[in-house]
């Protein structure tokens, strides 16, 4: 598992100097063209010199010694931090919607079980969205509203996490696919944090619509974070046996 981390930690990492190249090259692209840029001005003191002018500043400064070059050029990678952030009708208050949504496993929403594993696979942290309102308790209650709300194109509110997902590299997302789509809750979710530079990788349960183009949606709304391969699971196959699945999965992200 360690592998995984550190494949997802190099990926954060391209992502970051991708970023950071990316915000390096922005001046220069901004500052006009060369015909129309005026002469250079002359080079004051304490401004940026070439290698022939050093200041007596630069001068004087010591170069890093061999070994502590080595040690820097040697110092481990970070951990990433992980978090694994999900929604599953199990957090609603009355869990009879779950049992009427999907078969229960251990007593979980489908992908409340699926977030879990997940978790346990990859360590890190589980954060639960929480919708601020319940949906109805009865399963065709839960389908009108869940309509509704993406009819009007909602951003129900959520109860604030425990954690701030900004404070992670790598992100778990998981849901169950209502309505052909993302929970609604996800959208104001993605609305809320800005997740640029974080590398996200979703997951979901469904009942037969597999992801319906929800990890592509999920990189439209988040344009600037990187979206790995995604896992899809059919909610009533999620159990013990959906592991050999995610352990599978999260090799395949590996490349
Ligand atoms: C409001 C609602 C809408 C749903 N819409 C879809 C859908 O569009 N496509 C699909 O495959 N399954 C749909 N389902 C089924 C759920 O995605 C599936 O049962 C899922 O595993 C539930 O996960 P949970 O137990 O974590 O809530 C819907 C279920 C509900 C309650």
């Amino acid at each position: 598992m360690k592998r995984i981390i550190a494949v997802l930690l190099a990926v954060s990492i391209l992502c970051a100097l991708a970023a950071c190249s990316a915000e390096r090259a922005q001046p220069a692209a901004d500052a006009g063209t060369a015909q129309d840029a005026p002469d250079p001005a002359p080079v004051q003191s304490g401004a940026e010199s070439t290698p022939e002018q050093k200041t007596p500043a630069e001068e004087s400064a010591p170069s890093p010694a061999p070994d502590e070059a080595e040690q820097e050029q040697d110092a481990e990678p970070a951990e990433p931090k992980i978090l694994v952030v999900y929604f599953s009708s199990a957090n609603t208050a009355d869990a009879d919607v779950v049992s009427a949504a999907t078969p229960r496993v251990d007593g979980m929403g489908a992908t409340a079980y699926l977030a879990q594993m997940i978790c346990d696979e990859v360590g890190g942290e589980l954060a639960a969205v929480t919708p601020a309102a319940d949906y109805p308790a009865d399963y065709n209650g839960t389908l009108s509203a869940a309509k509704d709300e993406r009819d009007s194109d909602a951003r129900p509110a959520f109860l604030e996490l425990d954690v701030d997902p900004e404070d992670y590299d790598v992100i778990f997302i998981g849901y169950p696919m209502w309505w052909y789509t993302l929970p609604m809750l996800f959208y104001t979710f993605f609305d809320t944090y800005d997740l640029s530079g974080k590398t996200l990788v979703p997951f979901n349960t469904h009942g037969g619509s597999r992801d319906g183009g929800t990890y592509a949606q999920i990189a439209a709304l988040e344009p600037d974070a990187t979206v790995l391969d995604g896992l899809a699971v059919a909610g009533e196959k999620v159990g013990a046996d959906t592991r050999d699945a995610v352990s599978k999965w999260l090799s395949g992200l590996n490349g």
